[in-house]
């Protein structure tokens, strides 16, 4: 999706009480599309949203495939209040419900794209850069994601597919060693994006954690940049 259409879309969600669509947005739904229009036309699968936010990824994918069925999540109230309201808004059948990861759901999916993706701990509290809707629960940002991934398995149905960003503010290393131990993975995109101005003025701290391999991030233009890595997992 070029970034003038996510733009067009932006202007009209809503998404004052939920975390705010970012370039990790922009390419998860990249990635996924990508991967589903090389199936053959597909009609009655069953979508879930995981970590869904204001919505933005059900309303995109509903946009590309309506002839599903799509379901949402996420454990915070506000981000399940703007999610049905955009669904009303953007006229898309789909509702979303509070679940702390897969606790409130019972079914199986055929498509699960989960955008719960966590930040060092450690990155947080030495730098004081802190956006209260992004999970940040252990020093290396894995432990949601790991969580995540060991339930998946449980929650799709026979050849489904799991999507998941894992992002260089986290150790992605480890992230995917345990996301291999679940699934059988690949990389379908990657997407650098700019240091953060809160974070500029953090070098030194920056250094040694990715030193201990905590977090990690390329310098172009002598500037740094973070990356984000979108995967996609069968069932082992
Ligand atoms: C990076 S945001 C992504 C939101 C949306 N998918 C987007 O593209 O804008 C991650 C979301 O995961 C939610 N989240 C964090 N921990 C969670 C958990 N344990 N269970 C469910 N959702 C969680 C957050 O509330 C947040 O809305």
């Amino acid at each position: 999706m070029s970034l003038k259409k996510f733009k067009e879309i932006l202007k009209n969600l809503n998404y004052s009480n939920s975390f705010k669509p970012t370039e990790t947005s922009r390419i998860l739904i990249n990635g996924v599309t990508k991967e589903l229009n090389k199936l053959n036309n597909f009609h009655g699968k069953k979508f879930l949203d995981l970590g869904c936010g204001s919505g933005i990824l059900t309303i995109l994918l509903n946009n590309n495939y309506p002839n599903n069925h799509f379901f949402a999540s996420d454990l915070d109230d506000g981000a399940v209040l703007d999610s049905n309201l955009n669904f009303k808004n953007f006229k898309i059948k789909a509702k979303a419900i509070k679940s702390n990861i897969f606790d409130r759901w019972e079914e199986k999916f055929d498509f699960i794209i989960d955008d719960i993706s966590g930040v060092s701990s450690l990155l947080i509290s030495e730098t004081n850069w802190f956006d209260n809707s992004i999970p940040s629960e252990d020093e290396d940002g894995t432990f949601l994601l790991n969580n995540m991934l060991k339930q998946a398995k449980y929650y799709l149905n026979p050849n489904g597919i799991i999507f998941f960003p894992i992002l260089s503010v986290s150790n992605h290393n480890k992230a995917i060693k345990k996301a291999k131990e679940n699934f059988k993975i690949s990389l379908i995109e990657k997407s650098y994006w700019p240091i953060p101005d809160s974070l500029k003025n953090k070098r030194t701290i920056l250094e040694t954690l990715k030193k201990k391999k905590i977090i990690d991030f390329e310098e172009k233009f002598g500037s740094i940049f973070f990356w984000t890595c979108v995967y996609m997992g069968y069932s082992k």
